[in-house]
């Protein structure tokens, strides 16, 4: 697998981002810089607008006003080429596991038996060799996000933009997927999350991008975020708190 050098690291950065649905602001993030190595994870009340911004970073919408830019560049077709998205619910394609993974290798042009030994790679990575020819959708949830996974890093993306991908595992497939999302952050894909579950921002992230009413309401390095947060909604929501 392909392994970039820290200075390859994906600076992301967003200004005068705006979206509004009938009147109302979802969405309202003057500036926002992803410059450090991450992973980047993004926290906040539901509805807070954290998988809007996800979608805006990914170039998925397009926003009223603002934009978003990578590496000083406005985000452009080769950068979204070399960014994967995984959803809080998988979509496969109603193949075996190996052929849902052949499909993407394929649209890559690899050869054949190039692509078979990168799935047989990949599917070791996510403990899924056993499942290769089984039904993509007769998968349990866990090995479901796990080949949603497998398949977006193999894409070999530099970015890597996931949202909640844990959030309906049970704490062993957890532990599988916050390894691989460990293990591909270290060889320098740039990683941005959306969880609620703080003990994994405390395991994974660099910092932290706390989220309220589509707003911004604190980015920072994440031990200080979550031991010391600067703001009263920040406060409230690591207080398991309502925020209203
Ligand atoms: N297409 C749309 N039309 C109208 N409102 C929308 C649209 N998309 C999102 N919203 C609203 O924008 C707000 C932010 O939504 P978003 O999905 O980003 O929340 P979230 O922070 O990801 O929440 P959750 O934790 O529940 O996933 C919500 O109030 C949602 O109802
Ligand atoms: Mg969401």
């Amino acid at each position: 697998m392909r392994d970039l050098a820290p200075e390859m690291i994906r600076c992301i950065s967003v200004s005068g981002l705006q979206i509004s649905k009938n009147g109302t602001a979802l969405l309202n993030v003057p500036r926002l810089n992803l410059d450090g190595p991450g992973p980047t994870m993004i926290l906040g009340p539901n509805g807070a607008g954290k998988s809007l911004l996800l979608r805006c970073l990914h170039g998925l919408i397009a926003p009223d006003t603002g934009r978003v830019e990578q590496d000083g560049v406005p985000l452009n077709k080769d950068h979204k080429a070399r960014q994967a998205m995984v959803f809080q619910k998988p979509v496969l394609l109603r193949r075996s596991v190996a052929a849902n993974m052949d499909f993407v290798l394929k649209r890559r042009g690899l050869q054949r038996t190039v692509r078979k030994a990168r799935i047989a790679e990949l599917l070791a990575e996510g403990g899924l060799e056993s499942k290769a020819r089984q039904s993509a959708r007769s998968l349990s949830g866990g090995e479901a996000q796990r080949l949603a996974i497998l398949r977006a890093l193999a894409l070999d993306p530099d970015t890597l933009f996931l949202d909640e991908p844990t959030s309906a595992l049970d704490p062993s497939a957890t532990q599988m997927i916050e390894r691989m999302i460990l293990r591909a952050s270290t060889r320098g894909v740039r990683i941005v999350m959306v969880t609620h579950d703080i003990g994994q921002a405390r395991r994974l992230a660099a910092d932290i991008v706390m989220m309220q009413g589509g707003r911004v309401v604190e980015h920072g390095d994440a031990r200080q975020v979550l031991d010391a947060p600067q703001s009263d909604a920040s406060r409230r929501y690591l207080a398991g708190g309502l925020v209203t």
